[in-house]
C-alpha cells in the first residue's frame, strides 16, 4: 500500500479532542467552548486549570477547593531540592525536565494509572511546577529557595518565590494572564510528544518529562526568549527596517512570527500586545514595546502569506519588564501549560491507541554485505 507522505503532519488530524478548538484561518481559540478573550478578561489561571481538567468551570466551593489542594502541593520534596542543587548550572528547561522527572520517586501516585490518580497527578504538577522555576532560580544565585506562602494565588506565590518579596498587583496579574493564554493549544508539538508517550501506557511524568524537552526548542516554546534577543538587538525603533530587512534577505525568520496553525493573527497576542504596553508605561520602559510595534509594522506585508504575531511576540518584552531573566522564559511557558499537557495525557489514556506513524524510505535496498576486513 502506498501511503501519503505528510512531513511535520501538518493538516493531520491526530484524535479528537474536548479541550480547545483552534480555528486557524479566522483566530479563534476556545478552552473546553469558552473564548480565550473572554476567559483573558474574566477568568484566572487556577479557574482556567479546573476547567481544563474538570471540564466545566467550578463552582465556588469546587474553585475553593481545587485551590486548596493547588496550595497543599506547592512545597517539593527535600529529596527534588538536593536534585536541584545538583544540576544548578544547567539550562533552567533542562533543570526543570530533571526535576519534573525526579517527582516521579516522590509522587504517591506515580504508577498507578487510575484517572482517579491521574488527575491527582496533574493538580500536584501544576502546583509543583513554579516552585521548581524558582527554586532553581534562587539556588544558581547562591540563595537559599523560598518557600511557598499559601496566602498568595498562584501567580503571586511564583513571582514571591523567585524574588522573595511581595510582588505588585500588575505584575502578578501580567503573570497570571501570561498562565491562562499558555494553558492549553491542541496538538502542539509538546502536546503531541506527551501524547505520543502516554499512547504506549507509559505513565504520566513520563508524559510530561517528554513535553518539556519539546518545548524547549525555539520553534516552540522558546521563541519569546529569541524575541527578547531581537528586541535588544535592535535597540531602537528607528534600526527595526533595516534589522528585518536584513534578516529576511539572509532567509532568516521572525521569530515571533508565523504559527502552524493560525493564518490569521493568533488570538492571544493582543492581550499580551495590550499587557506590554501598559506595563512598559508604568516601567518607564516603552521602548520595547515601540520596538516591537514597530517590527509589526514592517512585518505587515508577510500578513498576505498568512504570516502574523503569535503569542511569544509580546510575552518576551512582558516578562523582561517583570524583571525576569531570558533564560527562564521557556519555563514560564511550561508552567503555563502544563494543564494543557495533563488533559491532553488524560484525553490519551481516556480513548488510547498506539501512536506509530510511518516514514518513508529512501535510502538504497539489497546491498550486498562485505565483511569488515574487505572494506
Ligand atoms: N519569519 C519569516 N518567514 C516565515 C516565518 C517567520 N517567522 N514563519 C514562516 N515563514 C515563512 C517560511 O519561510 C516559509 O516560506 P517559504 O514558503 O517561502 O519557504 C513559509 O512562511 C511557511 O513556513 P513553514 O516553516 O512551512 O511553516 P510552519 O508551519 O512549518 O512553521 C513555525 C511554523 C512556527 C515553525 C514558523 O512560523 C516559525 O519558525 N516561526 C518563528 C518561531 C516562532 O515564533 N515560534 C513560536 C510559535 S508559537
Amino acid at each position: 500500500m502506498e501511503a501519503t507522505l505528510a512531513r511535520g503532519l501538518k493538516d493531520v488530524v491526530l484524535d479528537t479532542t474536548e479541550s480547545s478548538f483552534i480555528d486557524g484561518e479566522a483566530g479563534i481559540l476556545l478552552y473546553r467552548g469558552y473564548t480565550i478573550h473572554d476567559l483573558a478578561e474574566n477568568s484566572n489561571f487556577v479557574e482556567v486549570s479546573y476547567l481544563l481538567l474538570y471540564g466545566a468551570l467550578p463552582t465556588k466551593q469546587q474553585l475553593t477547593d481545587f485551590d486548596k489542594r493547588l496550595i497543599a502541593h506547592r512545597t517539593l520534596a527535600p529529596e527534588v531540592i538536593d536534585v536541584i542543587r545538583l544540576v544548578k548550572d544547567a539550562h533552567p528547561m533542562d533543570v526543570l525536565r530533571t526535576a519534573a522527572s525526579a517527582l516521579a520517586a516522590f509522587d504517591p501516585d506515580t504508577e498507578d494509572m487510575s484517572r482517579e490518580a491521574n488527575l491527582r497527578k496533574s493538580e500536584r504538577l501544576i502546583a509543583q511546577f513554579p516552585t521548581i522555576v524558582a527554586a532553581h532560580h534562587r539556588i544558581r544565585n547562591g540563595e537559599a529557595p523560598v518557600a511557598p506562602r499559601s496566602d498568595l494565588t498562584h501567580a503571586a506565590n511564583f513571582l514571591y518565590m523567585l524574588e522573595g518579596k511581595e510582588p505588585e498587583q500588575e505584575a502578578v496579574d501580567a503573570m497570571d494572564l501570561d498562565f491562562l493564554l499558555h494553558a492549553e493549544h491542541g496538538a502542539n508539538a509538546s502536546a503531541f510528544a506527551a501524547r505520543v508517550t502516554a499512547s504506549t501506557l507509559s505513565d504520566m511524568h513520563s508524559s510530561i518529562v517528554t513535553a518539556i524537552g519539546t518545548l524547549k526548542g525555539p520553534l516552540h516554546g522558546g521563541a519569546a526568549e529569541a524575541v527578547q534577543k531581537m528586541t535588544t538587538e535592535i535597540g531602537d525603533p528607528s534600526r527595526a527596517e533595516a534589522y528585518i530587512k536584513e534578516k529576511l534577505a539572509a532567509k532568516d525568520r521572525i521569530m515571533g512570527f508565523g504559527h502552524r496553525v493560525y493564518r490569521a493573527e493568533d488570538p492571544r497576542a493582543r492581550h499580551m500586545r495590550e499587557r506590554s504596553r501598559v506595563l512598559g508605561e508604568k516601567m518607564g520602559h516603552s521602548e520595547w514595546y515601540q520596538i516591537l510595534t514597530q517590527v509589526e509594522k514592517d512585518m505587515a506585508p508577510y500578513q498576505s502569506r498568512g504570516i502574523f504575531v503569535n503569542v511569544d511576540f509580546y510575552a518576551g518584552s512582558v516578562y523582561a519588564l517583570l524583571g525576569l531573566p531570558e533564560d527562564i522564559f521557556v519555563p514560564i511557558f511550561a508552567i503555563g501549560r502544563i494543564p494543557g499537557w495533563c488533559v491532553e495525557i488524560l484525553e490519551q489514556y481516556d480513548n488510547n491507541m498506539l501512536i506509530r506513524p510511518l516514514l518513508q524510505y529512501t535510502g538504497p535496498k539489497d546491498l550486498p554485505f562485505i565483511p569488515i576486513d574487505q572494506r
